[in-house]
């Protein structure tokens, strides 16, 4: 394997969806310690990707993935995410880097999905408001979990755009990044940036749905 930016970690990634399960892949591929967190580890389609696709990885509980990990993931519904915090424990985030890759979308008024929180608010906020003494990032959330690791477009590979409010906390980010085969993020400041990322998810998901496709990204361009 090749040389990681990131040294070897203990990963917790709290959610089982596809989103959970492509950072849990993509950090077990890497070389990391990773424990994947769920409400129920006993649901059948979770059982049959450990044993397939996710062998190697651990399961547990939101809380046990949290306290596994020196390297936190958050991919749970958006509009879950307080309930996911609070059966993890806020405690188990302390001090850590937490990646948020959420969304909050609200699907009540049908297809293309609303934000649930916008303005002068986000999740990635709500988030860090939950945690204070995490180091919370906002990345991953305005791409599809199919291109999180080793990303392959025709066009070339899109921005990664990161938002947090800890330097230390973003540049472990980037160097997730760079091993997972994305060039360095564009980091566009504070948390409070995650209401432009989460905007942006809003757009990617229109132009999907306008597209029929799910295999784009956005590319920043400067002269
Ligand atoms: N799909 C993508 O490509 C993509 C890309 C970027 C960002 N995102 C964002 O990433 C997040 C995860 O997306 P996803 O597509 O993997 O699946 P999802 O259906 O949005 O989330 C699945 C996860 O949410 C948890 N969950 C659902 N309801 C809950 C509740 N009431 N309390 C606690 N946990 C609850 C589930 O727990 P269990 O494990 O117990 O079932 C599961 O782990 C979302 O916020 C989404 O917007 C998605």
């Amino acid at each position: 394997m090749t040389k990681q930016r990131l040294a070897p970690h203990r990963v917790g990634v709290l959610g089982t969806g596809d989103v959970g399960r492509a950072f849990a892949a993509g950090f077990h591929s890497r070389g990391h310690d990773v424990m994947i967190g769920s409400r129920d580890s006993h649901k059948p389609e979770l059982r049959e990707w450990l044993a397939g696709a996710g062998a190697g990885v651990k399961e547990g509980t939101f809380a046990d993935a949290a306290a596994h990990g020196e390297l936190l993931v958050l991919a749970v519904f958006g509009q879950a995410a307080a309930a996911a915090i609070a059966a993890a424990g806020p405690a188990n985030f302390t001090g850590k880097v937490v990646i948020d890759a959420m969304n909050p979308l609200d699907f009540s008024g049908g297809f293309p999905p609303k934000l649930s929180v916008s303005g002068e608010d986000s999740l990635g906020e709500q988030v860090q408001r939950a945690l204070p003494d995490a180091k919370v990032v906002k990345a991953f959330n305005t791409i599809g979990n199919p291109y999180y690791v080793d990303p392959s477009f025709s066009g070339g590979v899109p921005t990664m755009l990161i938002a947090g409010n800890d330097a230390e906390a973003k540049r472990v980010v980037g160097d997730v990044l760079v091993d997972f085969g994305w060039p360095e993020p564009v980091d566009i400041g504070g948390i409070e940036g995650s209401r432009e990322l989460e905007a942006i998810c809003i757009a990617w998901v229109k132009i999907g749905g306008v597209r029929g496709a799910w295999d784009h990204g956005f590319s920043l361009l400067s002269g």
